[in-house]
């Protein structure tokens, strides 16, 4: 029967053809002229079916379908061939248990340090940034630190050899990061609650709980009616949301020269307290060096160490694990 010749020889070809294509490219031009939808070799096949007598229709209706599958199968064959890379069909063995894949995840003081800034954006501090290379007046004088105070001396900071600088002014790695609020206050007006994390820099001998380089939070809140009461709520809200609500906090008389009056912050640990930070009331002599009135204006300061709360949390007994970028220590947060 001629029609079921032509789909013989349409079959031959198309296979052919197929397995001939060499390329992605090359398989796509087969899969136009022989199996293309709206016209091609296929589309002249079908028109075939119509010439066949009632009797002959089933069997050619059959044969039509069989090679139209047989083609369009060999194509999806030799399109997986070409698309699978080289190299993965020799070189891996499928039948092996998979490899674990190792992912990355944040230091702990990272995480630390995210969790803080949620905690206190949830009290409605926003967060700010200041440089940690910093010049002596937000370091120090405008904090209210003498020249002759012992902070200041040459050997409790890391001071730039002056050459170093572009200019003559002396600048050191900041030793605290209460030179944001400095900076904030001069470019801002109350009401202001900001926080600010990041590194400080101080020539300690390194030990179990001292490092030259730490990290710190500092809080800033200025207003009309900010006062004593309103920060011990805020410290103590904020130990209980990161070290959890049977956290017991202790506020100590203490003197910095930027605060009046000044506490330290303690937690209880173990069988003791154990000191996280400092804090206190703006001194007015600070607020009159930026420019504002100590009569409108209060508020209070705070500044915590980052990785002392850390260790706290998670039982960490020596803060140089936190630098030393050991997989076994970083792997378990
Ligand atoms: N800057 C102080 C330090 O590094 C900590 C501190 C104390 C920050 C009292 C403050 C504050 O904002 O009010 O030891």
């Amino acid at each position: 029967m001629e029609i079921l010749e032509a789909f013989a020889s349409y079959e031959r070809e198309a296979l052919a053809a197929i397995d001939a294509a060499a390329s992605a490219d090359a398989l796509e031009a087969a899969r136009i002229e022989f199996l293309g939808k709206k016209q091609g070799r296929l589309k002249d096949v079908q028109g075939l079916l119509g010439k066949a007598s009632p009797e002959e229709r089933p069997v050619v209706g059959k044969r039509f379908n069989e090679i139209k599958d047989a083609v369009t199968l060999r194509w999806e064959t030799r399109q997986q061939e070409l698309c699978r890379p080289k190299a993965m069909a020799t070189a891996i063995d499928l039948t092996l248990p998979g490899t674990p894949v190792r992912l990355g995840r944040r230091h702990p003081l990272t995480q630390t340090i995210d969790e803080f800034k949620d905690i206190m954006a949830r009290f409605g501090f926003e967060v700010a940034d200041g440089p940690e290379l910093e010049d002596e007046w937000h370091n120090f004088q405008a904090l209210n630190i003498p020249d002759d105070h012992p902070a200041r001396d040459p050997l409790e900071n890391f001071y730039l050899s002056t050459a170093s600088t572009a200019n003559a002014e002396p600048m050191l790695l900041r030793s605290q990061t209460s030179t944001v609020q400095i900076r904030i206050m001069e470019q801002r007006q109350p009401p202001i609650r900001i926080v600010s994390v990041g590194r400080v820099y101080r020539p300690d001998t390194i030990d179990a709980t001292h490092s030259c380089m730490f990290h710190q939070m500092e809080g800033l809140m200025l207003g009309r009616d900010v006062t004593m009461a309103s920060l011990k709520s805020v410290l103590r809200m904020f130990a209980t949301a990161y070290l959890g609500g049977d956290v017991e906090v202790r506020f100590r008389p203490s003197f910095f020269p930027f605060t009046e009056p000044s506490v330290e912050v303690d937690v209880r640990w173990k069988h003791g307290w154990l000191e996280l930070g400092g804090a206190g009331m703006v001194d007015p002599n600070e607020l009159t060096a930026i420019g504002y009135d100590p009569e409108e204006v209060s508020g209070f300061a705070f500044g915590l160490g980052i990785e002392r709360f850390c260790m706290l949390r998670h039982g960490i007994s020596d803060i140089r694990n936190f630098y030393s970028n050991d997989l076994r220590f970083l792997g378990q947060f």
